[in-house]
């Protein structure tokens, strides 16, 4: 990975991988882009960005080509509970955008990289300590689109000879871009309510159990997937991974460690049946092995931070 296309970098991971991407590879080689410009974003003003509909395919293939990049991120996609809300669009949107990166990785012979999720799993896959290879009939659309991508993604490495490379990421938890439109955004929103009111009124039922995992160990997991040898890797897309599983009585717990008249309360959500069907906790040891992924943050290391990063901003 030298010189790399990023789609969706403004959004939650994007903005982050897109700073450290700069930071690795230099500025010049990194072409953010992006469907919306937000022109004080970092993302933009940092470096190069372009505005890029994932769903013009001539247009990511020549921006691909005329910058000469080595590696494609695909990271544009609707997450699962707009999907929910408009699943026609999300098809169109999740699918389009991701035959157009494969397509353009095919095409120029690119490393490519596209995420998919624990959303890929549903009610009748085993929910704890789920294998990475194992039953996946997800109820969501969102899921339905992330299953596709990962079948997409092996496909276009045996038959296409494509460096498809893929995590199936966790709730990921950020300060600097928000996440829009998920289910896990709630371990999100409750830090910043934490702060604001300290009290959050949580959209996820006590008890509801969910995999995390914070940014910074996204992106590192990422960055090395990306770098790890070929060789090394008998699996290619959809690799478990995430740093903790918590339902929302333990991150309240960890928060009131730092805010300790902290409270929580519930209310009744649709986002409530999409966290049913997913596991209570994943199975990430192919990851270790294959590619040495290492996730550095726990629960209260990672709210230590997020508290403190929020207060600041
Ligand atoms: N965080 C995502 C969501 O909740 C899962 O991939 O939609």
């Amino acid at each position: 990975m030298k010189k790399v296309l990023i789609t969706g970098a403004l959004g939650q991971i994007g903005s982050e991988l897109t700073e450290r991407l700069r930071h690795n590879l230099g500025a010049d080689n990194v072409i953010a882009t992006d469907i919306r410009e937000i022109k004080d974003a970092p993302t933009v003003s940092g470096g190069r960005f372009e505005l890029l509909d994932v769903l013009d395919g001539e247009r990511m293939l020549s921006l691909a080509k005329e910058n000469g990049v080595d590696t494609i991120i695909h990271l544009a996609s609707l997450l699962s509970a707009v999907a929910e809300a408009k699943p026609q669009v999300a098809w169109h949107l999740n699918m389009g955008g991701l035959i157009n990166s494969l397509e353009t990785a095919r095409k120029l012979g690119l490393q490519h990289f596209s995420p998919s999720s624990i959303a890929a799993f549903g009610p009748s896959t085993p929910m704890d300590n789920t294998p990475q290879v194992t039953i996946q009939r997800p109820t969501t659309m969102y899921g339905v689109t992330k299953v596709a991508m990962e079948l997409l993604g092996d496909y276009y490495f045996t038959k296409f000879g494509v460096d498809t490379r893929g995590v199936r990421f966790p709730g990921l938890i950020s300060y600097k871009t928000l996440p829009g439109g998920g289910t896990t955004d709630y371990a999100v929103d409750i830090y910043i309510e934490a702060l604001k009111s300290g009290h959050y009124d949580s959209f996820i039922k006590a008890g509801t159990k969910m995999d995390m995992m914070y940014m910074p160990d996204a992106i590192d997991a990422i960055v090395d997937l990306l770098n790890a040898p070929a060789e090394n890797l008998k699996d290619r897309n959809a690799f478990n991974i995430t740093a903790m599983s918590f339902e929302p009585e333990e991150i309240a717990a960890s928060i009131r460690k730092e805010i300790p008249g902290f409270t929580i309360g519930y209310y009744d959500d649709p986002r409530q049946k999409i966290a049913d069907s997913w596991p209570n906790s994943i199975d990430a040891s192919e990851a270790k092995k294959q590619w040495g992924f290492h996730p550095k943050y726990d629960l209260d290391a990672m709210t230590k931070d997020m508290l403190k990063n929020l207060k600041k901003g």
